[in-house]
């Protein structure tokens, strides 16, 4: 049997963007850069302002053997390296030391010099090492900060409690370098069994325009749908994330199609095949307008107004099927509110699909709009009930039943 690699070892020939923020923990950076280098990692840095005050350029430029990135406005960087592209190029974000500023800035979305625009395009996984003074660290803002980036999938390392520079004791203290080069190593020593696999997944509502100014739509909020494209991906599928109108941000190392009306998310869907895998959890709208008014409806006088709707079509049904374009595995989500195993499996009959994920969405559930789920997977005749749980944790659970379905389709029978 092969043998598992040890987690440092998952670190050859992986390409790490270190951005380095103001603290006195960046003389630890230097320690990090090394040990990764050592382990066979590629390191690229991205200074602040700030960080500069601590750390030189030349010194992250001599340890990582790459130049040293702090100007977003600089000709010379972007003729060579955009930053975007400084974004995609790598396989992981780490952010070593990460101060307050730097925290809020990343939960707020400011994109205010090189670092944070990076931070704000990557389309890769982020690992945080925070850094700051004890009471900076508790306060109410930073951990509210913090709230929103570990929901948005942030990864964080430490801090440590410890005697701080400024001669206060407590939480705050940056993590070793080599606690954050075995986080990042676990990070890739994460096991990927989709490697190799592709996978199409819709989200969201959809909205159906009435006039230009209204529209139908419902009260999904993509929670469940973005966060099974997101575990699909942490396992290694390349996936396609067709979503329609929702507040959420684009999870990690997801390409995401925005769509508005169900034909648009039938068309996309279509773009994204040939796939092994499709989850359809998008709550798309059942009609829409049979003829949407160019002009905004004025109210008139009218004291009703009657609306004539069409059905849209079913893009469950329709990958269910697509003929030789057909998905190996189709799931599909039954949203009932009663009777709602029994639901669910007339539904999967008629829709063709192959599993389908039923939650009950009555009012008093929260489910729609909600972060938990209650969920039974119907998969042929079996049915399997989960306990109450996180969307997220439906999610991976979901994505790992799909990698072991996928995974014994492909062994040689
Ligand atoms: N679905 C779809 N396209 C549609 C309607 C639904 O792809 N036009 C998919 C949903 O993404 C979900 C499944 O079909 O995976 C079931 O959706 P649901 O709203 O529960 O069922 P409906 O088809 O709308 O049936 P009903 O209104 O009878 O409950």
């Amino acid at each position: 049997m092969a043998q598992e690699p040890s987690k440092i070892e998952a670190l050859a020939g992986r390409r790490v963007l270190l951005v380095v923020t103001g603290g006195i923990a960046a003389y630890k950076a230097l320690e990090l850069i090394r040990l990764l280098r050592k382990a066979g990692a590629g390191v690229r840095c991205v200074l602040t302002r700030a960080g500069s005050e601590f750390v030189t350029p030349l010194s992250l430029q001599a340890l990582s053997g790459d130049k040293v990135y702090s100007d977003l406005f600089s000709l010379t960087d972007e003729s060579e390296m955009g930053h975007i592209e400084l974004s995609r190029a790598a396989d992981l974000v780490v952010v070593a030391p990460a101060s307050a500023d730097f925290l809020a800035k990343m939960a707020h979305g400011r994109a205010d010099d090189l670092a944070s625009t990076v931070l704000l395009a990557t389309d890769k996984e982020t690992l945080v090492a925070p850094s700051m003074n004890v009471r900076m660290w508790q306060h109410p803002a930073t951990q509210a900060n913090l709230a929103t980036l570990r929901q948005r999938g942030v990864r964080f390392v430490g801090p440590d409690d410890g005697d701080m520079a400024c001669g206060e004791y407590g939480p705050g203290r940056m993590a070793e370098p080599a606690a954050i080069q075995t986080a990042i190593a676990g990070y890739f020593a994460q096991p990927r069994p989709l490697a190799g696999r592709s996978a199409l997944v819709t989200s969201g509502p959809t909205h159906e325009p009435i006039d230009p100014v209204r529209y139908i739509a419902n009260r999904s909020s993509g929670k469940q749908g973005h966060a099974i494209a997101s575990a699909l991906a942490r396992l290694g599928a390349a996936t396609t994330l067709v979503t329609g109108p929702t507040a959420l941000a684009d999870p990690a190392g997801v390409t995401v199609r925005r769509v508005e009306s169900a034909r648009d998310m039938l068309a996309a869907c279509r773009d994204a095949l040939p796939v092994d895998v499709a989850v359809c959890a998008a709550a798309v709208a059942d009609w829409r307008m049979a003829e949407a008014a160019a002009h905004k409806m004025k109210r008139g006088d009218q004291a009703e107004l009657s609306l004539r709707l069409q059905q849209n079509p079913d893009i469950l049904a329709a990958l269910s099927a697509a003929g030789n374009q057909r998905p190996a595995l189709v799931v599909g989500f039954a949203a009932e509110t009663e009777r709602v195993v029994e639901l669910a499996r007339a539904k999967r009959a008629r829709k063709g699909c192959d599993w389908i994920v039923a939650n009950d969405v009555s009012a008093e559930t929260g489910t729609f709009g909600g972060d938990d789920n209650t969920v039974h997977l119907i998969a042929g005749d079996d049915t399997e009930t989960w306990p109450r749980m996180r969307k997220q944790d439906v999610a991976d659970k979901l994505a790992e039943r799909i990698a072991e379905r996928l995974g014994a389709a492909a062994e040689p029978s």
